[in-house]
């Protein structure tokens, strides 16, 4: 499906004007490349999240969660292979002293063809020096992936937990990159988040988990909303491949950019495990009970970046009308899955009059108390007016309250997608807005 021209500048003004995102200190001119989630964007973040942790941690027994730290000791990436190893080729031109990926396609110059240096390799790890004096032995780093807080704890976790092989550590959380090239919004950032299981397996076995996880992920998305023409799945050559991995496939999504990664699965083999042994002296191998022996696991690691999914998601829900949906021509609604949506429900008294906002506010009230999500109330301007305004931020239900629903205690709950109106009993609201959700 074609991108409408100024599709990606719509998208990002309307992120701002209803606070999904902002840049960092915008008021100071911007941090580059760095981007603040507002109230609306840090809700759909968190829906996503629960989702996320739901299903590969709630529903599940084999997977347990953990929480590292974003500073990270210099001995776990070097022994990870980080340190010598987490470059990008970097070029600069002579003339104007801009950066570039050597591997990426390089823009013109403003008024000059860009003169280039030879590629050197550029870290991207941010650096850091822990207490008061700033020399080598207090060198540390911001994480550069969480996956590496899920190996060096594998011990302490497995016989906390007294887990069996096959098992996963799920975490989600901050990342750290200096990247060379930035740009396209808030899909290549210095500071991201992640979302990683890394799943530990006997290795005769690991080709079946790939498989697995490559599937799992591809689920993930396609009932996240992510589906259709714009998603694929694209196999790494092995000349691409990263330090660690022996195999990996990325989801990946067609922004107006083009086809850009958006997750990933890999298979890691026992590299991380093995250099950690290597490189602090621990046993970090799992005893297989029923066959009386050592293993040292492989990991089938699924990643996704939070970031590029919300991204995402914005960009597949942004729909704008043609006039022949029931709704005008060019207005805009977030087509947004209705556990993801920041709002949940939007409650309106139909006029500021007799009583109907006392009777809304209880609703309201009724609705926060059952957690069905957050919900909003509003009565300001015409109920076309209100409801165009929650269609451009994706709320699945709004309920407006009218002169009939003191007599017959009910509400009329107007569907986003379909438009339908259904009147509900005000007793039966919750469970009725819960049954949609939990069947969506
Ligand atoms: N632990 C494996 C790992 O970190 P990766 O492919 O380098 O693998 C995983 O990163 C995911 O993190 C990517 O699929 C992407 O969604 C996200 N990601 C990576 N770099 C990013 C950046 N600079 N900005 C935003 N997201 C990024």
């Amino acid at each position: 499906m074609e991108y409408p021209k100024n599709f990606m500048e719509d998208l990002v003004s309307l992120a701002k004007r209803r606070g999904f995102v902002n840049q960092s200190a915008e008021i100071y001119g911007g941090l580059q490349s760095s981007w603040d989630y507002g109230p609306l964007g840090s809700l759909l973040r968190q829906n996503l999240k629960r989702e996320w942790m739901r299903r590969f941690v709630y529903r599940r027994s084999d997977i347990v969660p953990i929480e590292s730290t974003l500073l990270t000791k210099r001995e776990v990436l070097q022994a990870s292979g980080h340190e010598a190893g987490f470059t990008d080729p970097l070029v600069e031109c002579k003339v104007c002293h801009q950066r570039f990926r050597a591997d990426h396609d390089i823009p013109e110059g403003r008024d000059h063809k860009h003169n280039l240096t030879e590629a050197r390799q550029f870290n991207l790890m941010f650096k850091t020096t822990l207490g008061a004096v700033e020399d080598e032995g207090s060198l540390a780093y911001f994480r550069p992936e969480t996956a590496q807080g899920m190996f060096v704890n594998f011990k302490f976790v497995q016989e906390a937990m007294r887990m069996k092989l096959p098992f996963g550590i799920a975490q989600i959380g901050k990342a750290f990159r200096n990247e060379i090239t930035l740009g396209h919004f808030i899909f290549r950032t210095l500071e991201f988040e992640q979302a990683e299981i890394e799943y530990f397996v006997m290795p005769a076995e690991a080709d079946k988990h790939f498989d697995y996880w490559v599937g799992e992920w591809q689920n993930f998305f396609a009932d996240m909303g992510i589906k259709g023409d714009r998603v694929r799945l694209r196999p790494h050559d092995k000349d691409e491949l990263a330090h660690y991995a022996k195999a990996a496939t990325d989801i990946e999504y067609k922004f107006h950019f083009g086809w850009s990664e958006l997750a990933g699965v890999a298979n890691r083999t026992d590299y991380d495990l093995k250099q950690h042994i290597e490189h602090s002296g621990k046993d970090l191998s799992w005893f297989n009970e029923e066959a009386k022996e050592k293993v040292t696991p492989y990991v089938i690691e699924p990643t996704l970046g939070v970031d590029r999914l919300f991204m995402a998601l914005l960009v597949q829900a942004y729909h704008v009308s043609k006039g022949n949906d029931g709704r005008k021509d060019g207005e805009v609604t977030l087509k947004l899955h209705p556990r993801l949506a920041p709002v949940t429900a939007a409650v309106f008294p139909l006029v500021k009059k007799e009583g109907l906002p006392d009777l809304a506010h209880e609703i309201v009230a009724k609705l926060r108390e059952s957690e069905i999500g957050f919900v909003q109330y509003d009565e300001s301007g015409s109920i076309g007016r209100r409801y165009r305004r929650q269609d451009e931020i994706g709320t699945p239900y709004c309920i407006t309250v009218d002169f009939e629903s003191k007599d017959d205690d009910s509400v009329t709950v107007r569907h986003r997608d379909s438009l339908k109106q259904e009147r509900v009993k005000i007793q039966e609201l919750v469970n009725y807005l819960q049954e949609l959700l939990k069947t969506y």
